[in-house]
Formats: structure tokens, sequence, C-alpha cells
């Protein structure tokens, strides 16, 4: 069976398929910097697991400076993993880090043909695979998966090449017709198939994303301001937005459950309205192959006017989860947001008291529990407070084509200081929270510069 077939068969495996026993393998690497303890990664892989369908019997954990270049971990440990693993009957083994195709395919042909040599990643993209309901959310799993096995691809038809006896050479080798092997032939054709496939696949996306940018520009014709709900898997997004709205959106104690953005309008306090959207649970080490694909989703955060970002505070790694959240914020470049912080599942604490300890490290933080309503009342009135009575300064340069914007400055917010220039207009002042993200483009000193336009600094002749 071709990875390709195999792949397929994946993703559409009946909903209770029998649950295969795993194996974990994780690695402390010297000076890697990580947010959770090499025990509390490995907590979450097993759990990672057991949302795909497997049943975790052992793990095993090594030290070292840098990853072997063959096997990931060091010689001695294969061994030992080779035998832990013949003894525990284990069907598949995960690596708690992205394998390289070099060190899965050594680290397939060592363990043998009987066993599945997966990573995290490999993982990620099961359980989103399973996940996926959408044509968009399916569209973008399917993506990630092809970018992800396409590099590996090479590991399985050497395997294969060399039981047919198929002249000797390297799979991917360039060496004449007469050379190859009839497993290499194949693997071309298969590596062309998915090339093509994922061609064709960014095409599509590409499409949605078109289609999501005009609904959002209506939403913002609309003038009524996004939020998005932010946060680690598991958090309680959906439960809150769920609270939120009296609605029903999918909840499920599992990772990632939630994979297609749904959104809702809402109703707060004083008559305000605000259209809030669930998004994608996040997860350290979030492969980045996904990251890239779900780039169309992705951009519900960083189009928002309000980012909501919830915790689950009841979690022991809630502060590193939180952190880990936050540096993917950044990498998304979503950091010009303002954020209100969401401390969820306050119920699970022993010493409710805590809580309010904890919120006093944060700054824009209200402690709620999703499922019971306890302080979900609290967080609309402040997001209503920081969607339409907080002012924030700001200071842009608006060309003259940007009319729209100018009077909605002039409208909504407190102009301070404006000079009119040849080219556009200078203006300094505060506006409304939820209108940030409108001008962040054309910001004098921001570094959000978009490719709709080009501003300039206000140096620059006007
Ligand atoms: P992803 O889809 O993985 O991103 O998860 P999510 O953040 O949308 O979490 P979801 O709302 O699916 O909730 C995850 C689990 O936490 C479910 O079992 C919820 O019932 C539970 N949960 C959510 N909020 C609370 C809460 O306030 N208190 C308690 N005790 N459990 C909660």
């Amino acid at each position: 069976m071709t990875q390709q077939e195999s792949m397929s068969k994946k993703t559409a495996q009946p909903t209770n398929p029998p649950r295969e026993r795993a194996f974990l393998v994780g690695v402390d690497l010297y000076k890697q910097k990580s947010f959770l303890s090499l025990e509390d990664s490995l907590t979450e892989l097993a759990l990672l697991s057991d949302t795909s369908g497997l049943d975790v019997v052992g793990e095993l954990t090594q030290k070292l400076d840098r990853p072997h270049v063959k096997t990931y971990i060091g010689p001695g440990k294969v061994e030992e993993l080779k035998a832990l693993v013949e003894e525990t009957l284990s069907q598949v083994v995960i690596f708690d880090d992205e394998l390289s195709p070099r060190h899965q395919r050594e680290l397939q042909e060592t363990l043998g043909r009987n066993v599945r040599v997966l990573d995290r990643t490999a993982l990620i993209l099961d359980i989103f695979a399973q996940h996926a309901h959408t044509s968009e959310g399916m569209l973008q799993v399917e993506l990630a998966q092809y970018e992800y096995y396409l590099p590996r691809l090479t590991g399985q038809w050497t395997h294969l090449e060399r039981q047919a006896g198929g002249g000797g050479g390297r799979a991917g080798s360039t060496g004449g017709v007469g050379l190859r092997g009839p497993g290499e032939t194949q693997l071309e054709v298969d590596k062309r198939a998915i090339r093509k496939r994922i061609s064709h696949l960014k095409k599509e996306l590409e499409k949605v994303r078109a289609h999501r940018m005009r609904y959002r520009a209506q939403r913002k014709r609309s003038r009524i301001p996004t939020v998005a709900l932010v946060g680690y898997t598991n958090a309680g997004k959906s439960t809150l937005l769920n609270k939120i709205t009296h609605s029903d959106v999918y909840v499920a104690d599992q990772l990632f459950a939630t994979l297609d953005p749904t959104t809702r309008r809402v109703e707060l306090p004083g008559g305000y309205q605000a259209l809030f959207t669930d998004t994608v649970g996040f997860i350290q080490k979030l492969p980045t192959t996904l990251v890239e694909s779900f780039h169309a989703t992705l951009e519900e955060i960083t189009e928002s006017d309000l980012l909501l970002h919830v915790v689950d505070i009841s979690h022991p790694n809630a502060l590193n989860q939180f952190e880990s959240v936050q540096q993917t914020l950044d990498e998304l470049g979503a950091d010009h947001i303002p954020i209100i912080t969401a401390l969820n599942k306050v119920d699970q604490l022993r010493n409710p008291e805590s809580a309010r300890e904890i919120v006093s490290h944060f700054s824009k933080a209200v402690t709620v529990s999703a499922l019971d309503g306890t302080g979900v009342k609290d967080l609309l009135r402040v997001i209503q407070e920081e969607l339409y009575e907080t002012y924030a300064p700001i200071h842009v340069r608006l060309p003259y084509q940007q009319g729209a914007l100018i009077s909605l400055f002039h409208e909504a917010g407190q102009v301070e200081r404006i000079e009119h220039g040849r080219g556009g207009v200078v203006m300094q002042g505060r506006i409304p929270g939820r209108l940030l993200a409108q001008f962040s483009s054309w910001q004098v000193d921001g570094n959000h510069h978009e490719d709709h336009g080009e501003p300039a600094d206000e140096e620059d002749e006007l």
C-alpha cells in the first residue's frame, strides 16, 4: 500500500476502529526552549494519543545535547526501545518531537515493519483529519498532510525497492532508466501526483481565502466589532461561546474538538453587539505545516478587533499554556490586537480564593466558569468596555483614498492633531479599542503595514 493510500484510508476510517498499542519516546534536549517539562510534554502526548484512538502502553526518555544524526535517540537507546516495543507488543512508536525524514526512515528500518514510527506532528495531523468537518477544514488538513508526507515518501520506497531487488540504486536517485527499480518509478509517480494535488489544494484554499476576505469586508462595513476566542486546546473556548450565546457548538473533552471557526452574534450589556468567533485550539510545538495550511482560518484571529484568550486555570500547567499561546499569537502577527483573558474552570479550583491571587498576574483578566456561568456577565461587561468605552492612543498617516477611515476617526474617535499633506493626512488622537485593527496598517510608528497601499512614516513627504 502506498503512503497515499494509507493516508486516505486513515481519514476514511470508521469511528470506532480497534485501538492500537502505542509506545512514547521523549527527549530532553539541552538548551531547547520549551514551555513544558519533558514529563508534562509526554503527558500531553499521551492525551493526544488517546484522542487519536491509541492506547499508550509505555514510555522511554533520554537526555541529549542534540539529536543523534541518524536515529534521533542514541544507538543504545534504540536497542532498548526495540526490546521494550517487543515486550509490550506495541504497534506504534510516537516521538514527542518532529522527526526529520531521515530519522524516521532509519528508525523505521531498525524497528522493523511491524511497528509504525510516528511523531507528534503526524499525530496532531491525524486528530485534525478526524475532526475536520467543513470543506475548508478538510482542504486545510489534507494540504498539511501532503506537505508533511511528501518528503517522507522516500523511506517507504527505499525499503520496498530493496525487497524487490530493484537495481540497488537509492530511491530518488537520478540513475538511468535501466538502473531504476519498480519501486523508484512508482515513487516518482506518487510524488508527482502528490505535488499536483498540493497545488490544486492551494488553489482551492486561495478561493476560500478570497471568499473569507469578502465576508470579512462585509462584516467590517456592518461596523459590528469581532472578538476571536483563542486558547490552548481544551481550555473551554467552545463551552464559553455556548454559554455566552446559549447555543450548541460541539463540545468534547478531547483535544482539538473544534477545528472549523464558528461565528455568532452576541448581545453585550447596554444594547451593544459583537461577533464572536471560536478558533482552532493551540498547542505547544504546533506543527508549522498546520499553521501554514490553516492560514485562512488563522486570519480570523489576526483580523479581529479583540482577542479573548481563554485559559484553563485549573490545569497544572496553566501559565505555561498561557505563554505558549501568547508566543503563537506573536508569531501570527496578532500582538497589536487588544486582549482580554478569561481564566476559565474556576469551579474546578479547590480554593476559589486563589483565583484572586492569579488574576493579579494578568492585565484585564476575569475569572469565569463556562460550565456554570460564574463570571460570564462580568466578562461581557469588560468586553463591552474594551470595545466601546476604552480609547486607545493612535497615530496614523491615511492616504486620501482611505476617506472612509478618515471619517471614521472623526466620527468615533477624538482627534488631537491633524495635518493635511499632498498624499494624505496625518492624524493623532484616540479611538475606541474595537477600531484599532482597522487602522493598524496605517500606524506611523507601527510595524503592521500590510500590502494594500504604501503606508509610510510621517517623515515621508505627504
Ligand atoms: P478545542 O476544541 O480542543 O480547542 O477545545 P475547547 O477550548 O473548545 O474546549 P471545550 O469547550 O471543548 O471544553 C473542553 C472540556 O472542558 C469539555 O469537557 C468541557 O465540558 C470542559 N469545560 C469547559 N469549560 C469548563 C468549566 O468552566 N468548568 C469545568 N469544570 N469544565 C469545563
